[in-house]
């Protein structure tokens, strides 16, 4: 595995690839991650991860100064899932000039839900991913269905800029009592840890209610915030969206979506100071 700093050896290295199939991620990589690299690795010629964490996609009181750095073992993980070229700049590389220029992903996108409660946080995740792609020209890129607004709104953008790049989704992969694989999971107290499964817990009920054929879902997102408030997490959204645009079905819509495995229950809720999202489809 080549490792590379600056974006002129990249481009050397990459000129001999046609089809470079690239995972971007912010590194303290995990099983879920190294499912990407290999989801990636037969798509394309040569296999290409980032590992660059994103100030501009950070609001000022996140963590951005403690999300966890762990490059030893991000580069021996990503060597041994078979990751061709590790590209890893600095923020002096990446943003040698203030970043002026940014993608201005729509409201109807980005505003809501994660964009709701990390107000800029998809400008700065579309900046970022934007300026990779321009340095890596994949032709494949992956990216967790964990996030799955932001895997949507990246979809989006490439279609809009009419980018060459196939972008695909890689499934959620979860610890043996459901807690999905996160960076921030490194976060959580052995007993937080213990209490995290009740976020996928509570997004499992939410599909089971609209599997049985409830249509209300007022009263399906308000108990499932119930349930968790009072195990002492404090929600921001737990809520029955369509898969296609992120948006509220009516309630005619519901029960058919429901069947058409058309709609997605999404979860965003803090236990202690984490943060923990998840989704599962319907
Ligand atoms: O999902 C992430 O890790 C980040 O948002 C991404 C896509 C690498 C952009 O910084």
């Amino acid at each position: 595995m080549k490792i590379i700093h600056t974006i002129s050896d990249l481009r050397e290295v990459l000129n001999d690839f046609n089809r470079p199939a690239f995972v971007p991620t912010m590194g303290n990589l995990h099983a879920g991650h190294l499912a990407l690299v290999r989801q990636a690795k037969p798509l394309g010629d040569v296999t290409v991860v980032s590992i660059f964490v994103n100030r501009l996609q950070f609001l000022p009181h996140e963590d951005f100064d403690t999300y966890p750095r762990t490059w030893e073992a991000d580069c021996q993980a990503l060597q041994a899932a078979g990751c061709d070229v590790l590209f890893a700049p600095n923020e002096l590389e990446l943003y040698p000039e203030p970043q002026n220029f940014k993608v201005q992903p729509p409201a109807h996108l980005a505003d809501i839900l994660e964009g709701h409660f990390r107000p800029g946080f998809f400008v700065g995740v579309c900046t970022v991913v934007m300026k990779l792609f321009a340095c890596v020209q994949p032709r494949i890129a992956v990216f967790g269905q964990k996030d799955y607004q932001q895997l949507m709104v990246l979809k989006n953008m490439v279609r809009q800029f009419a980018l060459p790049i196939e972008v695909l989704g890689g499934a959620t992969l979860r610890a043996e009592d459901g807690l999905a694989l996160s960076s921030r999971n490194n976060y959580l107290s052995a007993v937080q840890r213990q209490e995290a499964t009740a976020l996928s817990q509570t997004l499992h009920s939410m599909a089971q209610a609209l599997r049985a054929g409830s249509t209300d879902l007022a009263t399906i997102e308000q108990q499932a915030m119930q349930v968790l408030s009072a195990r002492g997490w404090q929600c921001d959204y737990l809520v029955v969206r369509r898969r296609t645009d992120l948006q509220t079905p009516s309630t005619e819509q519901v029960a058919t979506l429901a069947i058409e495995q058309g709609l997605v229950v999404l979860g965003a809720a803090k236990i202690g100071n984490t943060r923990l999202i998840d989704n599962l489809e319907v």
